[in-house]
């Protein structure tokens, strides 16, 4: 397939310039470039500026071209925290909370994860395959070029194994590129009721060796929350995955306030996610020691609790990303527009602040800000093209997608 591909006439050439997560105010600057053109060659981007410099000495016969008049262009969205590969649905527990029961309640009875748990162990493989390419089809469509994706609906050998073969199986088949994490300790199973240490003992004996000789994930998560692990399982669980040389990741915070974003910045933890209870404490510990602060305001929605502080944490010079958290039970929505909205209309972040944490940010919450997030000279031609000739219409299409085309590796995956 020819991976040549010119981008020209773009009204915004949103570049989101840089190569490293973005902190505080920096977040604001999106390196915009009227008329702007890029050039993308096998897959890669070759150059980027005002369109007439950009295509002077060009023989654009050996390109595929795409005009862009009265378009904005960005990168490719990151989609930097999911659980998109799941088997089964949990519809009733939704009407529940809409009756008052709290996610926690529904956990501590029986339901949530552990409902999640039983239906992906019974599902196949190919099951999953499908219903994963179908999640990744609806994210492409919103423009999203690379996924988080997390295990962590096994809670067993088999199933944890499975569900990021899974992922690495639709890593090859699909367009969107897929970051694998593994989440072990995101419940504790049946089988280890009540015995929570020797379920961590468990996962760092038998399970974390073989992810990590496997290459299975990049990533090791845990959810640090009260009634599911402690700091201290936490920070036995991550030490151990950072030793074997896997990076962090943590579900902190985000029911009651728990110290999981101290615990974040003790570890050296790419990101801490969810927040919604974070400590002034912990939110300038992580601003301090660069864990990036990923925030998921589909989940506070879905759950009808307060968002995260974002603006505290911007103004604490914090590297904000955000992202769905699509998932079968807090926040089962893959929609980037909703991210959107939410972010802008009900947490005071500006626009530029929120397409820096769905770009740049997003990249870095994942460990590839070097490859992917803006567009700079070297990095994977993944761009998106709006339907609109600027940014801000991003927002004020309240709830709906303005995404035109979705551009990957310099080829065209999404009209
Ligand atoms: O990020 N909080 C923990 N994990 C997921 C929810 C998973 C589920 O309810 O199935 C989250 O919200
Ligand atoms: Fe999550």
């Amino acid at each position: 397939m020819n991976k040549n591909l010119i981008i020209k006439n773009a009204s915004q050439l949103v570049t989101c310039s840089g190569f490293a997560a973005k902190h505080g105010k920096e977040m604001s600057e999106l390196y915009v470039i009227e008329n702007g053109t890029v050039i993308i060659e096998d897959g890669i981007i070759k150059a980027v500026g005002k369109t007439d410099e950009a295509l002077k000495d060009i023989d654009e016969s050996k390109y595929n071209i795409i005009d862009a008049t009265e378009k904005a262009v960005l990168p490719g969205f990151i989609d930097s925290h999911t659980h998109f590969v799941f088997g089964g649905y949990r519809a009733e527990e939704f009407g529940w909370r809409l009756r008052g029961d709290s996610y926690m309640e529904i956990m501590k009875r029986g339901g949530g994860i552990v409902n999640t748990v039983e239906a992906t162990r019974k599902a196949s493989k190919e099951e999953l395959i499908r219903l994963g390419k179908r999640r990744l089809d609806t994210m492409l469509s919103f423009g999203v070029t690379t996924v988080e994706g997390k295990s962590g609906y096994g809670l067993d050998f088999d199933t944890e194994i499975k569900q990021l073969e899974v992922m690495e199986e639709l890593e090859r088949t699909h367009p969107i590129d897929i970051v694998r994490t593994y989440l072990g300790a995101h419940a504790v199973p049946k089988e280890y009721k009540d015995r929570e240490d020797e379920f961590i003992e468990d996962i760092i004996e038998n399970v974390l060796p073989v992810v990590v000789e496997r290459n299975l994930a990049d990533f090791c998560d845990v959810f640090c929350e009260k009634n599911v692990f402690s700091i201290e399982q936490s920070r036995r669980l991550l030490s151990k995955a950072k030793e074997m040389g896997m990076k962090l990741k943590l579900h902190a915070d985000e029911i009651v306030r728990f110290g999981g974003s101290e615990l974040a910045a003790e570890l050296g933890a790419v990101s801490a996610d969810h927040l919604l209870q974070a400590s002034d404490k912990g939110i300038k510990a992580m601003a301090e020691s660069g864990v990036i602060a990923t925030i998921l305001p589909c989940t506070a929605f879905s759950l009808k609790e307060d968002f995260a502080r974002a603006r505290f944490m911007i103004d604490q010079n914090c590297a904000v990303a955000l992202a769905t958290d699509l998932n079968p039970g807090s926040c089962f929505t893959e929609s980037i527009p909703l991210v959107f909205a939410l972010s802008t209309l009900y947490m005071n972040m500006t626009i530029e602040e929120a397409i820096t944490a769905l770009t740049i940010n997003g990249a870095a919450a994942v460990g590839r800000a070097d490859e992917i997030g803006s567009i700079d000279v070297g990095k994977k031609g993944d761009i998106v093209i709006l339907e609109f000739p600027s940014y801000d219409f991003i927002p004020y299409h309240i709830g709906v997608s303005t995404v035109e085309k979705v551009i990957k590796n310099g080829v065209l995956v999404f009209d």
